[in-house]
């Protein structure tokens, strides 16, 4: 017998205000045909005032719960993956545990910008496989507008605001690849690359900064890493190409999206595209792609699926999982 971490619910919350491309043109020299054609972003969620990372990873974490008929309290540990926690600390999973109403269990940030929800799956993973914790809420929550400068049209156009979350339960199985839950992670970095994608602001300069990017150069390292780290993965979990159902990958830019799923050899009606609606939601895109691709129907029980993502660091991974 193999101890698996198993998704048993899954939930997302997107905030209220929709800013669609065509509103970017009063205020920087940029078009709705640039955004739409270099990055495949239609649309964006922001933030209102009273939107927090930990206002929206509870909403989302809440919807997980009621998908995976649960309480609060039946939840061992929180992990939540977020650049954007409200403050320096104490971590946003904390403040969501108090939301929730949850008396017992731990909580904690995972800090791998874009990577972070593949860095929280496999650490949630980890807790659940040593017997650590029977249940994860393992939660990406993002307010990437509070980080923007909305001067600076290379970058502000391409993020979005967003919370997903998945519940996972320990479940016994063979072993095999057969088996429901995750088979397989691959987690890298490499912080020579560190200047290509940072926030310029932090502890050491009193200031929460903005988000700076050599974007082409982040392009280059993307397709490559992420076709690289998700065959890793499927050669752990013992998974070919064509076992996958779905690639549920990072939405950062679907050219990126697209030319990982070519070097993979699978096809794009096998991908779930969130990144017209959402832009690049960081931490947040894969839970919120993962939901969005249970609730149309398209990620159905028993489905293999591969999670692939990159961002700041450089730091990136893939997660191999039977739903
Ligand atoms: C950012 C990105 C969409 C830009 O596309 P690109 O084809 O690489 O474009 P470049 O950065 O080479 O810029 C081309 C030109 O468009 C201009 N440009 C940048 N943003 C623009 C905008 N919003 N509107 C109009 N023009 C813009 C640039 O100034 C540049 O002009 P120049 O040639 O006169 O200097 C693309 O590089 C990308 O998606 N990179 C990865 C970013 C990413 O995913 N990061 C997160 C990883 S988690």
């Amino acid at each position: 017998m193999t101890l698996r971490a198993v998704v048993r619910g899954v939930g997302h919350h997107l905030p209220a205000r929709v800013v669609e491309n065509a509103e970017f043109e009063a205020t920087l020299d940029t078009s709705d045909e640039w955004i739409r054609s270099r990055s495949g972003i239609e649309r964006r969620h922001f933030a209102t005032e009273d939107d927090t990372t930990s206002s929206m990873a509870t909403v989302a974490a809440q919807a997980a719960l009621a998908d995976a008929g649960l309480q609060p309290d039946d939840i061992d540990a929180i992990v939540l993956a977020t650049s954007t926690a409200d403050l320096t600390f104490p971590s946003a999973a904390t403040m969501v545990q108090d939301k929730l109403g949850m008396t017992g269990g731990f909580a904690f940030d995972v800090q791998a910008v874009c990577a972070g929800f593949v860095y929280a799956l496999s650490n949630a993973n980890a807790l659940i496989v040593s017997g650590q914790a029977k249940r994860v809420m393992v939660i990406g929550a993002e307010t990437f507008s509070k980080i923007m400068d909305w001067t600076d049209r290379s970058t502000c156009v391409l993020f979005g605001d967003g919370a997903g979350a998945l519940v996972l339960e320990a479940r016994e199985g063979d072993g095999t690849a057969a088996d429901r839950g995750i088979l397989a992670t691959d987690l890298n970095s490499d912080g020579r690359h560190r200047d290509l994608l940072y926030v310029d602001g932090g502890v050491s300069t009193g200031t929460s900064g903005y988000l700076r990017m050599q974007g082409n150069q982040v392009f280059r390292h993307a397709v490559e890493k992420l076709a690289a780290t998700a065959e890793t993965a499927m050669e752990r979990a013992g998974v070919t190409a064509d076992d996958v159902d779905w690639i549920v990958p990072h939405q950062a830019n679907i050219r990126i999206i697209q030319g990982t799923a070519k070097k993979m050899g699978i096809a794009m009606d096998r991908v779930v595209v969130t990144v017209q609606d959402h832009g690049n939601t960081s931490a947040a895109s894969i839970p919120l792609a993962l939901s969005v691709g249970r609730a149309s129907g398209q990620i159905k029980d028993g489905d293999l699926i591969v999670t692939e993502a990159i961002g700041g660091g450089l730091a990136w991974g893939a997660v191999v999982l039977r739903w």
